[in-house]
């Protein structure tokens, strides 16, 4: 059953406070509980990481997701957020709670679900009232069926109903606090009219867009209202790993096409754009460059495979894509080797140290792969992030941190972008032309445009477009 948003009519339209329990302060659950927060409920969000919960008690914030920070604040202050340090304790107030833990990689690239069992054996021998379990971590379809048998198996108290949903979430890193209060389409997975309903009062503002937005002024912005989608929890949590799957397969094909450019002296930005008009295919998600990185994309793409290997279904498309992805960190490296003959000892400089602008998170981010192949051929590299080098600073030691681009830049043969951060594009191009001892920046995002970087005098290299190369002068 699929339902548009205003197609169907509940009873009752006034404005609800709940009373709703988040379980996993992540990138998604805090983004979650500090969002239902906002637009009106009664939250506790609670981990078993006590260190999280100490800074949020404290005033801060563990990950940098532009507007999170304000709006906890507002919440915490309005008394609508608050932090608990013992899971099991966040369990009897939530009339609702959201299951936000981490669904990380195996080595064979299932997703562990064991943090997802353990919450639903915490919740069913804490539970004293009927409660509405949500699974909103990324999981693979059937997950809400297993986690209906464990809260019925370890269930204390007989006759306290516990009742299973899936709410996928669609949260950007970068954008997450705007995706949740913005969204395109909220799907829920649900096996009975109460659960739907329920999760109708929970999202109610949003759908309605009537909330004081922390985003724009207060004012949520015109356009069209989220679509309202309601279906069974296996068709929820297929739709949740067949999205991010597409947008791999996506990021793949473009980088597969910009390989052929390359070849045949095409340029991959003229041809995605053109393709990107075509509105069956629509322009995000065809950017080439160094591939997809991040906790979700990698991870979900292969337990979709693993899951979809289970059920004896072909899916070596996706294994392609997968393929694709990683040899972009290769095909970069031959344009480094290419450009610099020799790279040991030579001293480099990378950009970007994120998985994607506008985030800290350096989970499978390229970058880090890039910069551990470059230090595995003997470069001496040196780094600069707007927001990730605090998080890059304990994965990568050998690394010199700078504090800006151009002290990074300063004394290098080599400038490599691997994350697209806006504001690498503005970047002052003479002053760190002026302090690299070669000019040549190699632009591992095709950031920047070739033509402009010919004219400031740098040699360029990036993906699928045409190389600008320095004519060699021997006096
Ligand atoms: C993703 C999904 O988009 C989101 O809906 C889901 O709920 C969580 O996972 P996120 O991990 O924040 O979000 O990153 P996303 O914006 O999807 O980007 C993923 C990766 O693809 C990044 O490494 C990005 O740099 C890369 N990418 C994206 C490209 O290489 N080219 C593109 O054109 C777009």
């Amino acid at each position: 059953m699929i339902v548009a948003a205003g197609g169907k009519q509940y009873d009752g339209g006034e404005e609800t406070r709940l009373r709703i329990s988040v379980i996993g302060t992540g990138y998604v659950g805090l983004v979650t509980g500090a969002c239902l927060a906002e637009i009106g409920h009664e939250v506790v969000c609670t981990d078993n990481d006590g260190s999280k919960i100490r800074t949020l008690e404290a005033g801060g914030v563990p990950i940098y997701e532009p507007g999170l920070d304000k709006i906890i604040a507002r919440a915490r202050k309005e008394n609508r957020l608050r932090f608990c340090a013992k899971p099991a304790d966040a369990v009897p107030g939530g009339d609702a709670i959201f299951i936000c833990v981490g669904t990380p990689p195996l080595p064979n690239g299932d997703a562990d679900l064991s943090a997802i069992d353990h919450v639903a054996r915490m919740v069913a021998s804490e539970a004293t009232s009927a409660k509405l379990v949500i699974e909103k971590s990324t999981v693979p379809a059937r997950t809400g069926h297993e986690l209906k048998r464990a809260l019925s198996v370890y269930a204390r108290r007989p006759g306290v109903s516990l009742r299973v949903a899936s709410n996928p979430e669609f949260l950007r890193e970068g954008t997450a606090v705007e995706d949740f209060l913005h969204p395109d389409r909220i799907v829920v997975g649900v096996e009975d009219e109460s659960s739907e309903r329920q999760l109708y009062d929970i999202y109610r503002p949003v759908l309605e867009q009537k909330f004081n937005c922390p985003v724009h002024a207060g004012t949520c912005p015109d356009g069209p209202a989220p679509k309202w989608l309601v279906t069974t929890i296996n068709s929820a949590e297929l739709i949740k790993h067949a999205s991010n799957s597409f947008l791999a397969l996506k990021v793949s094909y473009a980088n597969m096409v910009a390989d052929l450019a390359e070849k045949l002296g095409a340029d991959i930005d003229e041809v995605t754009r053109a393709m990107g008009m075509d509105p069956r295919i629509g322009p995000s998600f065809l950017n080439a460059g160094l591939g997809f990185g991040g906790f979700c994309l990698p991870k979900d793409l292969q337990a979709f495979v693993r899951l979809a290997e289970r059920c004896g279904v072909d899916f070596s498309m996706l294994r392609a894509a997968e393929k694709i992805n990683k040899h972009r960190i290769d095909r970069f490296f031959d344009k480094i080797r290419e450009a610099l003959w020799v790279v040991r000892d030579k001293p480099v400089c990378v950009l970007g140290l994120a998985f994607k602008p506008h985030t800290d998170d350096v989970r499978f981010a390229p970058a880090i792969d890039l910069i551990h192949r470059l230090m595995e051929e003997g470069a001496q590299v040196r780094a600069y992030d707007p927001q990730a080098m605090e998080k890059a600073r304990a994965i990568l030691p050998g690394v010199e941190y700078s504090d800006s681009a151009y002290s990074a830049a300063k004394g290098c043969e080599a400038l490599v972008i691997a994350t697209e951060w806006p504001e690498f594009r503005s970047l002052d191009w003479e002053r760190i032309r002026a302090g690299m001892v070669r000019p040549l920046v190699l632009d591992a995002r095709n950031l920047l445009s070739p033509g402009e970087m010919r004219s400031r005098g740098f040699e360029y290299r990036s993906f699928g477009r045409p190389d600008v190369v320095a004519e060699t002068q021997i006096a």
